[in-house]
């Protein structure tokens, strides 16, 4: 783990508020799902559009939380985190490969009704993923800070 400059409180503070913007981000990739199957004017590019602002907002998410020295410093702080941190960075990749996936699996031509339960599906359980990491997330920081954030729910 590269060594980093404190971290900076306010950094930390709006990096954790996207975890929130994140799940509405989610929101509105699963209503888009559900409103897919059933009418012929959401379309496979829709679905595409919907995952790639995902994808952007997440590779923005995970680099500003590289950058951010805060998990660094939550080791810091309590050094028994550092396996925890270390699982946490690594995963990083891993989600954004994941979501490439499921862009790649998008059928170009025409969505039939189980092309929108197989994305449905498999965005499920990439959501399930990405929620985990970031509760894992919030709760490493709020060890290491050793305050009560309001993170976990
Ligand atoms: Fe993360
Ligand atoms: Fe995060």
């Amino acid at each position: 783990m590269k060594a980093t400059d404190r971290s900076d409180p306010v950094i930390l503070g709006h990096v954790l508020g996207e975890h929130r913007e994140l799940h509405a981000a989610i929101a509105a990739v699963r209503c888009l799902l559900e409103k897919g199957e059933g009418s012929p004017d959401v379309s496979g590019d829709d679905l595409v559009s919907a995952l790639n602002t995902l994808r952007h907002h997440l590779a923005d998410h995970f680099a500003k939380e590289e950058a951010g020295g805060f998990l660094e410093e939550s080791v810091a702080r309590v050094p028994r985190l550092s396996k925890a941190v270390a699982g946490i960075l690594a995963e990083h990749p891993r989600l954004l490969a994941e979501i490439d996936a499921l862009i790649e699996s998008v059928p170009t031509t025409s969505m039939p009704p189980e092309a929108w339960r197989s994305c449905g599906e498999g965005f499920g359980r990439f959501a399930g993923h990405l929620v985990t990491h970031e509760r894992n997330e919030n709760s490493v920081v709020q060890e290491g800070y050793n305050e009560d954030l309001g993170l976990v729910d």
